[in-house]
């Protein structure tokens, strides 16, 4: 292996959910600039046409869907549609998600407090939908004999978290290890599974409240770096576990936090 071709992805198909904000942004700007051709999936039409113009724009390959990930059956037609038409599917990140209500500490997210619709809608979109989308990609990669798939879990799933609440935090530590089970089952199948649990970045989750410079402090002061991250920070580890440079790492979800769980 060239070392200047470990992070080439030119000729692979990929699928992002959730990639007209934020993290999916990010991590599809990338695996398009390594020469990826990229389907973006997301719910918002208006934030999806501006992420798929501005990647065409750069001259990348694209395609753009809108679905909603916590319909299951939509979500499989369009991941299979993408991989009968290019005739494979070589990477999937699953992204999408979204926040989880106040954090468990509020009266609010206090666990007497937890309703059924806020529990339920969470986990849809956080795990159901990302189980369906490995589930999914997995059914062509394991054909192929080759894949790679990373799940975006978060530092929340990792340990008891002070700035979430129940439904977050529960529906996170599932899918780490969801990507445990799933790399386990399709390794022999050379698919690789992994994971990245980031700690607080600045996009557009929770209406964008991290952006307020009260709520930004709160997550700042969780971190060893004492900041919160930009978005364009997730690119090198998405693009690690894209690509042939993670080729014997499977079954990791990896930290991205400026040092909070370290402590
Ligand atoms: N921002 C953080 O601090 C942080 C920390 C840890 C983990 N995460 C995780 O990162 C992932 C991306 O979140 P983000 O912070 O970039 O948020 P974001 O809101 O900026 O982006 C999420 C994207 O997912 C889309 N989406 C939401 N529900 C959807 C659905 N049902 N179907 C299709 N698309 C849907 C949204 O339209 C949006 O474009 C999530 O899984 C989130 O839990 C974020």
């Amino acid at each position: 292996m060239q070392a200047g071709k470990l992070f080439d992805l030119k000729g692979q198909v990929a699928v992002v959910t959730g990639a007209a904000s934020g993290l999916g942004l990010a991590i599809t700007k990338t695996l398009a600039a390594n020469g990826a051709h990229v389907a973006l999936l997301d719910l918002n039409s208006e934030t999806l046409a501006a992420a798929y113009q501005w990647v065409n724009g750069q001259g990348f390959s694209a395609e753009s869907h809108q679905v909603d990930v916590s319909d299951s059956e939509a979500l499989r037609k369009t991941i299979d549609g993408i991989a009968e038409r290019h005739g494979h599917l070589d990477i999937l990140v699953a992204n999408a998600g979204i926040s989880g209500g106040p954090n468990s500490r509020t009266e609010a997210g206090a666990i007497e407090n937890v309703s059924d619709e806020l529990w339920n809608k969470v986990v849809d979109v956080n795990l159901t939908a990302t189980f369906v989308a490995i589930q999914s990609a997995a059914k062509h990669m394991k054909k192929q004999r080759q894949g790679r798939i990373v799940a975006i879990a978060s530092i929340a799933g990792l340990r008891a978290d002070p700035m979430t609440g129940y439904a977050y935090a529960s529906s996170k530590g599932a899918v780490v290890n969801l990507v445990r089970q799933a790399a386990w089952e399709l390794a022999p199948y050379n698919v690789l599974v992994n994971g990245i649990a980031p700690g607080p970045f600045r996009t557009n989750i929770a209406g964008g409240r991290i952006r307020e410079p009260e709520v930004e402090k709160a997550f700042a002061d969780t971190v060893p770096l004492g900041r919160i991250a930009e978005t364009d920070e997730i690119m090198g580890l998405a693009l690690l576990l894209s690509s042939k440079a993670s080729s014997f790492m499977t079954g990791t979800v990896i930290p991205i936090d400026g040092g909070t769980v370290a402590i």
